[in-house]
């Protein structure tokens, strides 16, 4: 297993149509099916970084920006954008894709974490990963403090323990 990698060894590209039993009531996708899609995806990529079997330990954040419609192409793009010692946070961008209009309209973001297991479910260790892109760089300093979050939400961490939140919310080093 390499040491690091790049966050374009993760990326994990999914393009599909957006048939009528995938809608809601206003024929647009329905968003528990754009989720499901979204943690496909990060999950492939997660385990393109790590080489090992994964799993989710926890959507971070979602948002839905704008709808797509019956019948758009959904483009799915997922990357690792942080490593930590077991654990790392995948990035999904969704997009719809207009090719008759020659458009592409970034419509939702995810960030979820997963953690690489062995065969007796027990978390191991992975590659560091070294951002690249200007916006590499800014998803991987701030998946620190989603990270913290994430902990401190869930009952994991106490507030009082973080070191990114603490400094955020409370200017103390
Ligand atoms: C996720 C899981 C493997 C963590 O196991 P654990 O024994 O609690 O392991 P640890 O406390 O050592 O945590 C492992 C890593 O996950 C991270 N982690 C755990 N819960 C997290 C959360 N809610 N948010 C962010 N990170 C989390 C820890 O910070 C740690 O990261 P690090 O090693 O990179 O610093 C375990 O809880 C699990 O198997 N959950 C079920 C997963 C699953 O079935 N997912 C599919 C849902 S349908």
């Amino acid at each position: 297993m390499q040491k690091s990698k790049k966050s374009i060894d993760s990326l994990t590209v999914m393009t599909n149509i957006v048939l009528p039993n995938e809608t809601n009531s206003l024929r647009n996708l329905f968003g528990g099916e754009l989720l499901a899609r979204m943690d496909r995806a990060a999950s492939i990529s997660a385990t393109r970084h790590c080489e090992r079997r994964v799993v989710t330990a926890s959507v971070n954040h979602v948002s839905f920006d704008q709808p797509i419609p019956e019948g758009g192409i959904v483009v799915l793009e997922a990357k690792v954008s942080r490593a930590f010692s077991t654990s790392m946070e995948v990035y999904v961008d969704t997009w719809l894709d207009d090719p008759i209009n020659q458009r592409k309209t970034h419509t939702n973001t995810g960030i979820y974490t997963f953690v690489a297991v062995d065969e007796f479910n027990k978390p191991v260790p992975i590659p560091h990963l070294e951002p690249e892109s200007e916006e590499e760089v800014q998803r991987f300093h701030a998946a620190l403090r989603r990270k913290e979050l994430s902990l401190i939400l869930s009952g994991r961490m106490k507030p009082t323990d973080s070191i990114e939140l603490k400094k955020l919310f409370l200017g103390e080093e």
